[in-house]
């Protein structure tokens, strides 16, 4: 069994790649001395296999270690059957039917950003202007916040992402506070309004889990993991996606000719640059795994991100392949818990490549982007600018 000191937390990317390849090279899963010891599982198949092997895996002893916030995130960290009944509460929110019908207005907010970066000619930070705005968007839309919540929505779940992800602890603690608050206001007017409403704060105060009403903390553990889990995690793939492009015009123009790959190349981006690149599980019963025995309350992290490269199942992983299918891959995890938001995502990621092909005749990094911040378990950029040429523009360009 092999033993490495690795920080997850401050791990620069030169340092996760090296364990990263290492992880993928050895035989047997890592055993890592770091935060009290814990199993460092990236190779595709043992990552799958624990996933969906609830039974002995699991989630509500945290997903992430240490945690860093005092109630559950629910329905994430909650195993069977509570989970179950955590999850049906939100499934009717989040069904494709019903993502679809926000399809015209997201659009239609993403073609103004564009727009707007294309008629304002000079480099234009992706981050800033559309990852981070669009999933709140889209967000809200999806979970019914209705426009009397919309402001103190927004703000509490774009203080909370920034600080969770770049913040001390005082700021996190101050901002999970503001958005408990948030919450708790949204709770009380949904109480006022008929049960029968579409939206998450209502069918949270209105649900019954196991034939009672949620406690006070289920229903912030619910909000919380719903709001952060759709918006954070979309920001970072919305950078990868225009980064990708960005860095490479050959992808652009061959998408540009061919927009038929469009999905593929979001489930490639999505593989390549997973933006939750790991989580954790904890071992409720003795079980052998990838040759090692892993023991009752063994932590253990799960690098979906490392195992979306892994040579086992990707041929040339660190390359976008667009020829042919690729196997599928864990950036949504799977099993039970697997992302209840793929429909929401998947749209948002599709409709900014769309309209970026209709109003964008070439996009270039202006400056080359700062590696990707990782200490939490998403990964993404803070910054990311590029340069957006119209297709008006270079049309009179090439006629001039
Ligand atoms: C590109 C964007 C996204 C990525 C990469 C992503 C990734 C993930 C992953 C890896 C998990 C599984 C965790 C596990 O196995 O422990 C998960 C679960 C979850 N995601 Fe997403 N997610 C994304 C977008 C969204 C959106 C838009 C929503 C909006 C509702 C959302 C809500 C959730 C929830 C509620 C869970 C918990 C599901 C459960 O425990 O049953 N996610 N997500």
């Amino acid at each position: 069994m092999s033993v490495i000191d690795f920080d997850h937390h401050h791990a620069d990317e030169v340092e996760k790649e090296a364990v990263r390849d290492q992880s993928l090279r050895e035989t047997d899963i890592v055993w890592n001395e770091a935060y009290g010891g814990y199993w460092v599982v990236a190779r595709f198949e043992h990552v799958a296999a624990i996933v969906r092997d609830h039974k002995r895996f699991s989630s509500a002893a945290g997903v992430n270690h240490p945690s860093p916030v005092a109630i559950p995130a629910l329905p994430i960290e909650a195993d069977e059957p509570m989970h179950r009944e955590y999850r049906k509460v939100l499934i009717p929110l989040v069904t494709a039917e019903r993502v679809a019908t926000f399809e015209p207005s997201l659009r239609q907010y993403i073609a103004d950003i564009l727009e707007r970066a294309i008629a304002d000619d000079r480099p234009w930070d992706v981050v800033d202007a559309l990852a981070l705005p669009l999933p709140v968007r889209a967000a809200a839309a999806m979970l019914g916040i209705g426009p009397d919540d919309f402001d103190d929505f927004e703000r509490a779940v774009v203080t909370m992402n920034a600080v969770t992800v770049q913040g001390n602890e005082e700021d996190q603690r101050r901002a999970i506070e503001g958005a408990f608050a948030m919450f708790k206001l949204g709770f009380a007017r949904a109480r006022t309004r008929p049960s029968t409403e579409l939206d998450l704060f209502s069918m949270l105060v209105n649900a019954r889990v196991d034939g009672r009403a949620m406690t006070d903390d289920e229903l912030l553990g619910m909000a919380l993991t719903t709001s952060s889990g759709a918006t954070s995690t979309t920001t970072e793939a919305i950078g990868f996606i225009f980064y990708h492009l960005a860095a490479s015009p050959a992808l652009f123009a061959r998408i540009s000719i061919d927009p038929s790959l469009i999905d593929r190349l979001v489930e490639e981006v999505l593989r390549i640059d997973s933006p939750v690149w790991r989580l954790f599980r904890t071992v409720l019963e003795p079980v052998s795994i990838g040759g090692v025995d892993m023991k009752v309350g063994d932590k253990v992290m799960l690098a979906f991100g490392w195992a979306n490269h892994d040579e086992q199942r990707y041929v040339h992983p660190d390359q976008i392949e667009l020829d042919e299918k690729r196997p599928t891959h864990l950036a949504f995890s799977a099993g039970v818990h697997r992302c209840v938001g793929l429909h929401s995502a998947r749209l948002q990621l599709r409709l900014i490549v769309e309209e970026l092909l209709r109003c964008a005749d070439s996009v270039q990094l202006a400056s080359p982007p700062a590696p990707p911040r990782s200490h939490f378990s998403t990964r993404g950029f803070d910054e990311l600018k590029v340069w957006l040429t119209g297709r008006d523009r270079a049309l009179a360009d090439a006629t001039s």
